[in-house]
């Protein structure tokens, strides 16, 4: 078997607040395969951008603290110097905003943007580099390319800003593109041409995409695989069909079940998943969702309550799970016991049955 383009294992990113230290990825492993598509889900500050972003060197050392390690095709980036990341960006490894006006400067042209991109990495002359720029323009679709690579950023709309930025970062055919929200400003229709226009870049190009977004209508279109994220944890990942047609976490249960369908009754009520994200300045003892969820185990040994579960599998394919529900499921002895006690809501005498 190949390795995978991108081994991510036991990744934990912390970063120093004044209010403490903020645990925002803890323990996160997963890879991305040459050419495929991780969709990466969960609530707003679950650990989705943090986990990219680490994996581009992007955050202010004094404050962060990472661990763990993650292997881009034989390079480790955990520690990496600075000089070797700066190398892999862009070339290797490129990114999508959610904003692509954070990301263009609103000060070059967009043409200037994407040349300079492109000479940094390649040394390519000024003359052969703008040639590129505008062959990148013209592939993501936007019209005049020669004309519109001399106009400012401003003057493009979002979904053209889109392109330039897709166009930017796939200039050096990057082997992984890391999008995080690049379709959330626009409407859905510009929102699907950026998304066939991934697919196609990608099928040309061969590169692997993490896609991050909390859309399970674009995870369930354009993902091969899906990693579900919660409190800075994993709580499911797996071939996409598996996770969002047979998904085993209770979390990503009642993500899919926020998902309005056409078949729908048109009163029929919005469920998103109830409570609020915990604080990760002090998440919840045991399984960070435990406090949200319906299925929790009763009884004062509660593992739900007390151990923070780590991804079993669940069935063929890869596909995993976080949940003490599923622990133990199909493992010998002690596990299938557990798991029965457990499901008959009896307490553990082990784990301090005698209290009510
Ligand atoms: N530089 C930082 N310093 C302190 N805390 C941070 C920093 N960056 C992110 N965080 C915290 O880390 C957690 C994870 O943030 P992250 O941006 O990865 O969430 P997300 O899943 O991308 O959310 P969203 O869907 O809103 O983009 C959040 O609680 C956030 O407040
Ligand atoms: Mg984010």
């Amino acid at each position: 078997m190949t390795s995978p383009l991108l081994a991510v294992r036991d990744l934990r990113v912390r970063f120093a607040t004044e209010g403490g230290v903020v645990k925002a990825v803890d323990g996160v492993s997963f890879d991305v395969e040459r050419g495929r598509t991780l969709g990466i889900v969960g609530e707003s500050g679950s650990g989705k951008s943090v986990t990219n972003l680490t994996l581009l060197g992007l955050h202010n050392p004094a404050r962060t603290t990472v661990e763990g390690s993650a292997v881009l095709d034989g390079t480790e980036l955990v520690g990496a110097s600075e000089r070797t990341l700066r190398d892999l960006r862009g070339q290797r490894v490129s990114m999508v905003f959610q904003d692509p006006l954070t990301a263009l400067s609103p000060y070059y042209t967009v043409g200037a943007q994407i040349v300079e991109t492109y000479r940094r990495h390649t040394g390519a002359g000024r003359r052969e580099a703008l040639d590129r720029a505008i062959e990148m323009l013209d592939r993501v679709g936007i019209p005049q390319a020669a004309r519109r690579a001399r106009e400012y950023p401003h003057l493009f709309s979002g979904g053209m800003r889109q392109r330039a930025m897709i166009a930017m970062a796939l200039v050096c055919e990057p082997d992984l593109l890391i999008a995080d929200e690049p379709t959330t400003a626009l409407d859905v229709t510009v929102q699907a041409q950026i998304l066939d226009l991934l697919g196609e870049l990608q099928a040309q190009l061969g590169t692997a995409i993490i896609l991050v977004t909390h859309d399970l209508g674009v995870v369930a279109d354009v993902a091969d695989e899906v990693l579900v994220m919660y409190a800075g944890r994993a709580v499911e990942l797996g071939p996409a069909t598996r996770v969002l047609e047979t998904p085993k976490h209770p979390y990503t249960r009642g993500l899919l079940a926020s998902v309005p369908r056409l078949s729908d009754p048109l009163d029929r009520p919005l469920r998103p998943v109830p409570g609020a994200p915990p604080s990760l300045l002090a998440p919840p003892p045991g399984c960070a969702f435990h406090p949200r969820c319906d299925q929790v185990i009763a009884g004062p040994g509660s593992p739900c309550r007390t151990r923070a579960p780590v991804l079993v599998g669940v069935g063929d394919s890869g596909h995993e799970a976080a949940c003490h529900l599923e622990a133990g499921a199909g493992a010998a002895g002690v596990g299938s016991a557990e798991r029965e006690r457990e499901r008959a809501q009896v307490p553990d005498a082990r784990e301090g049955g005698k209290n009510p």
